[in-house]
């Protein structure tokens, strides 16, 4: 049996027709001998009603939760409507009915409300992803992926996959690796990014390149983390920086529009990474809200304040309205140490009176000299630049999220650019790229004298506070690609065994060229509102990285160990 309509399609203009329906049993009720039976595909619901004398009826008495059924009936008019559905205002009175297969009684409840533990969704996934909420969030991942596919196409991209296994490409996070068994004690690493193989399909002259394409690393989980997940990966020739963005921007305008129906302004806003780390204190500031940074440094110089003694500096942020009470306040202090700062002061002006840990080392004049508004908080970091910063950046947050600074449905989009090219590690004394070693410097002679002060030709794409991409333009010249190497550190043997093929390649003529790539898997979040990557990925690892449905990872048979020579230790 055909079916003829899906669950979301009947109405009012269907009554008396005959038609055949398809889906879950996803409520089932007896009132007084009527049996109810929702029948659920991935469109919607539509009621199903058999009265006591149907020749079916005894087959609908064995209808169960999550039962999969088929039935013809003919479409007539509910007497109690539902308006919160489509096809609230009918049913369908059952003619035939049969039980396509046989459900065990669900452990997760098959419901957009589910009180279910995460742990549990995960282990069920193929149950999770039955809740229409969580069938939306995949439809509508299916839509933007094909949304963006779609622009890039358009463009004149070229959509070309790259391989899965290959030798290790640095961005940062340790590599996950797959052991060989034809050459044993040799490892394949799981790509990080396809970057060196993008860069190699601007060296074979495609121009115009990108892939959905997944990556792989292996490092701590967050909130908008996982050790799997999927960028779309661009990369063009004989562009700058503002071609690169304009590309993306063209993408995510469009993109928005037509899965959203949301205006997106471009070109979108830039900032330089100093002026986000000065202002927001973070590199992916959030500006659906203002509540801006600033630095008391001097302010406080000439006051004696304990806390702030022998601390490089004072930076604070107004909250304008809002109680923050003496609990709360011990609350907010744990959270600046957590992240990384020292302490927190604040003082507040209400009534004419000044309130709040500090007050006390402050004169009139002083307090007055702060400039504070009726009702405003200011909040206190000291100590150094990049502690004040990241824990100023958490409270920030912490405080627009309480007191409702940030509007709902508004996209902010940002370029932050103007990043250093190298970042310095005082504890093992040698320098690590920020982005990757590919990233071209703006001048190589700086790289080459004061690589410190080296600057990067790189941007990232932030949106409300999230980092959604990342890029850069590459060096294409083999000597500053050496230089770049060698200022990280690698000896030449180093460089001919990890990147021989790379610094090769460039010596046959390789055009000018960059690219980025957009982490899909926040592009989604973003779009379908919410803050849990694991809810737009179909089958998410946790926490911890584990696949609990699988039960992966898992051991192995020791022939499988023998064919690969590996003894693993206990
Ligand atoms: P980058 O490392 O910035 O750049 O990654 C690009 C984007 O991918 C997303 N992303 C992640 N999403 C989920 N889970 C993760 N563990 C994760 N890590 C990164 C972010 C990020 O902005 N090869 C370069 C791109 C280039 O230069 O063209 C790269 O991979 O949204």
């Amino acid at each position: 049996m055909k079916y003829t309509h899906h669950n979301n399609e009947l109405n009012i203009k269907h009554i008396g027709k005959e038609v055949y329906l398809k889906g879950w049993a996803a409520k089932v009720r007896n009132l007084g001998g009527l049996i109810f039976i929702d029948l659920r595909d991935r469109f919607g619901i539509t009621q199903l009603l058999v009265k006591p004398g149907n020749a079916f009826y005894e087959t609908a008495l064995k209808v169960r939760n999550e039962f999969v059924l088929e039935a013809k009936g003919i479409v007539i008019e509910r007497e109690s409507k539902n308006s919160t559905i489509p096809t609230g205002e009918i049913e369908v009175e059952v003619t035939v009915l049969s039980i396509l297969s046989i459900a065990e009684n669900p452990p997760i409840i098959i419901a957009n409300d589910t009180d279910a533990l995460e742990d549990t969704r995960l282990k069920y996934r193929y149950l999770d992803l039955r809740r229409p909420v969580m069938q939306n969030f995949m439809i509508k991942r299916h839509e933007i992926t094909q949304a963006i596919r779609s622009v890039l196409v358009e463009e004149g991209f070229y959509e070309l996959e790259t391989p899965i296994l290959g030798k290790s490409t640095p961005e940062g996070a340790r590599d996950y690796l797959v052991p060989s068994r034809l050459y044993p004690g040799t490892f394949y690493a799981l790509p990080q990014s396809p970057q060196i193989y993008k860069q190699l399909f601007m060296v074979a002259g495609f121009e115009k390149y990108f892939q959905i394409a997944r990556c792989f690393r292996d490092e701590d989980l967050r909130a908008d983390r996982q050790p799997e997940f999927t960028q779309v990966d661009i990369e063009a020739s004989f562009v700058d920086m503002d071609d690169v963005q304009r590309i993306v921007e063209n993408v995510l305008v469009k993109t928005f529009k037509k899965i959203l129906n949301v205006d997106v302004q471009a070109p979108f806003l830039k900032m330089s990474f100093q002026e986000a780390m000065e202002k927001y204190g973070n590199d992916k500031p959030d500006m659906r809200f203002e509540m801006l940074i600033n630095d008391y440094t001097t302010y406080f110089k000439s006051i004696d304040l304990p806390l702030f003694h022998g601390k490089n500096q004072v930076r604070g942020i107004i909250l304008e309205q809002g109680v923050v009470t003496r609990k709360r306040f011990d609350q907010l202090t744990e959270i600046i140490k957590k992240n990384h700062g020292d302490a927190l002061a604040s003082i507040k002006y209400s009534e004419g009176q000044y309130t709040g840990s500090i007050v006390k080392y402050l004169n009139e004049t002083e307090l007055k000299g702060l400039n504070l508004k009726e009702g405003n908080t200011l909040f206190l970091v000291p100590g150094a630049f990049e502690n004040v910063s990241s824990s100023l950046s958490a409270l920030r947050i912490e405080l627009a999220n309480e007191f409702n600074l940030i509007s709902e449905n508004v996209y902010k989009f940002l370029w932050v650019t103007e990043w250093p090219l190298l970042e310095y590690s005082e504890e093992e004394g040698r320098f690590y790229a920020k982005h990757h070693p590919f990233t071209a410097p703006v001048d190589a002679s700086i790289l080459k004298n004061d690589p410190k002060n080296a600057m990067a030709k790189a941007y990232d794409v932030v949106l409300n506070g999230y980092e959604i991409g990342g890029g850069s333009i590459r060096i294409h010249s083999q000597e500053v690609q050496k230089l770049m190497f060698d200022t990280l550190g690698l000896t030449k043997k180093d460089i001919e065994e990890r990147f021989g093929f790379f610094v090769d390649a460039l010596k046959y003529g390789t055009p000018p060229h960059g690219g980025l790539a957009l982490g899909l898997d926040r592009v989604v979040m973003l779009m379908t509102n919410t803050q849990n990557i694991k809810d737009v990925v179909a089958f998410p690892k946790t926490q911890s990285a584990k696949d609990t449905m699988m039960q992966a990872p898992s051991p192995v048979d020791n022939t499988q160990l023998e064919e690969l020579q590996i003894k693993v230790g206990k």
